[in-house]
C-alpha cells in the first residue's frame, strides 16, 4: 500500500498528486479525426480537514472535471489521490461517508417521482447494512436531517416539483450529509439560485460545517460567493492551477489572471459591469491551448519568455503561492 506522510505538515484529508484529465473528442468527417482535449492538467493540491477551499476560474476551465475525480465519478488519465495519506485505486471503492457531490441543478438530481423523506433516506437505506439502522431509526434521522437544513416535516412527503430551487438545495444537503461524510464537492451549488437565497444557502452550509466539522470543496466561476464562504482559494486557468492564497490574500492577488477576476467580480451598477472577464480577448480553446504560460495570449503583462516557458510555482507567503514569471527571480526554472 502506498502511503504519504510528512513530520512536518498536517495530514491532509485529500490530496492530488500530478492529476491529469485528457478526453478525446471525435471531429470531422464520420467522425474520424480524434482531438486531444486536456481538460485537467497537472494538478498537485491539498485539502485539509475542516477547511473550506474554493476553487475558481472561468466557464471550462476543469473545474467540474476535477470534482467529479475526487469524487470517484471520472477516472484521471493520470496521476494519483491519497485519502488521509492512504493512495485510492480505480475503480474507487466509493464510501458515501468519505465524500459526497451537490450539484447546480438539484431538480436533475433529484428523482421526481420520489417524496422527499424517500429522496432524503436512500443513502441511509442503501447503507442499511453497514449502519444497521431500523425503519425507526432511518426515519427519526430524516426528521433530524429536514430539522438541521431548515426544513418542517410537512415538507417531507412532498414531492421536488413542489418546491423552490432553495428548498430543492436543501434536501440535496440533506441528502449529502446523512451519512456524515467527510468532505463536500459543491459543484456550482448555488449559482442557479436568487442572489437572496444563495445568501441562505450559504449561511446553512457554514452552519452545517461549525456543527459536523465538515470539509468543502467549493466550486464556483463566482469569485465573490468565494470569497465569502472560503478560507483558501485556488484559481484554474485552462485546466491548470495557476494560484492558490488564503482569502486574507486574495485583496492582494499576484497573478495577473487572478487581478482580472477580482476586478470582473460584478458591482452594484449594471451600467459598469464589465461583460468579459478580460475585456477584447477570448478564452483560447483547451484543444490548441497556448504554448509556454497558457494565460499569455490574454496578460497585460506579458514577457517573451511567457510564449515559450512555463512558469513553476512562486512561493509568496506560507499561504500563498502562484504559477507566473512576473515573480520568479529565476526565470530559467522549469516548470
Ligand atoms: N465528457 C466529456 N467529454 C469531452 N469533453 C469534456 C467532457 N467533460 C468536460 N469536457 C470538456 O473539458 C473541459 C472542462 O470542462 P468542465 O466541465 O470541467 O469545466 P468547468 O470549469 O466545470 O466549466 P463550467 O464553469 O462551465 O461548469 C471543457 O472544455 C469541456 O468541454
Ligand atoms: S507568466 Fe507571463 S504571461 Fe503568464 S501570467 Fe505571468 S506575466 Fe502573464
Ligand atoms: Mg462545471
Amino acid at each position: 500500500m502506498t502511503t504519504m506522510t510528512s513530520m512536518s505538515e498536517p495530514i491532509a484529508l485529500l490530496s492530488l498528486r500530478n492529476i491529469c484529465k485528457t478526453y478525446t473528442i471525435k471531429k470531422g468527417l464520420f467522425n474520424k479525426k480524434k482531438l486531444e482535449l486536456k481538460a485537467v492538467k497537472d494538478i498537485n493540491l491539498d485539502i485539509y480537514p475542516g477547511e473550506t477551499i474554493g476553487l475558481v476560474g472561468e466557464s471550462g476551465c476543469g473545474k467540474s472535471t476535477l470534482g467529479k475525480i475526487i469524487c470517484g465519478l471520472e477516472k484521471p488519465t493520470n496521476g494519483q489521490i491519497f485519502w488521509q495519506g492512504r493512495k485510492l485505486s480505480w475503480p474507487r471503492k466509493f464510501s458515501p461517508q468519505d465524500m459526497q457531490m451537490i450539484f447546480q441543478d438539484p431538480f436533475s438530481s433529484l428523482n421526481p417521482r420520489q417524496k422527499i423523506k424517500d429522496i432524503i433516506a436512500e443513502p441511509l437505506k442503501i447503507n442499511l447494512s453497514a449502519g444497521g439502522r431500523t425503519r425507526k431509526q432511518i426515519h427519526n434521522r430524516v426528521l433530524e436531517l429536514a430539522n438541521q437544513v431548515g426544513l418542517s416535516p410537512e415538507h417531507l412527503n412532498r414531492y421536488p416539483h413542489e418546491f423552490s430551487g432553495g428548498q430543492r438545495q436543501r434536501v440535496a444537503i440533506a441528502r449529502a450529509i446523512s451519512l456524515s461524510p467527510r468532505l463536500i464537492v459543491c459543484d456550482e451549488a448555488v449559482s442557479a439560485l436568487d442572489v437572496s437565497v444563495q445568501a441562505q444557502i450559504l449561511e446553512l452550509l457554514k452552519k452545517l460545517q461549525e456543527e459536523a466539522n465538515l470539509t468543502y470543496l467549493f466550486i464556483s466561476h463566482d469569485l465573490a460567493v468565494v470569497k465569502y464562504l472560503c478560507q483558501r482559494i485556488a484559481v484554474m486557468y485552462l485546466g491548470e492551477l495557476i494560484e492558490i492564497t488564503s482569502r486574507n490574500e486574495l485583496s492582494s492577488p499576484k497573478h495577473p489572471y487572478t487581478q482580472a477576476l477580482i476586478k470582473a467580480i460584478p458591482i452594484p451598477d449594471p451600467e459598469n459591469k464589465p461583460d468579459r472577464i478580460i475585456p477584447g480577448t477570448e478564452l483560447p480553446s483547451p484543444i490548441n491551448p497556448p504554448t509556454g504560460c497558457a494565460f499569455h495570449t490574454r496578460c497585460p503583462q506579458k514577457m517573451d519568455i511567457c510564449m515559450h516557458k512555463k512558469p513553476s510555482w512562486v512561493t509568496i507567503s506560507q499561504s500563498h503561492k502562484v504559477r507566473c514569471f512576473l515573480y520568479q527571480n529565476n526565470t530559467s526554472t522549469k516548470s
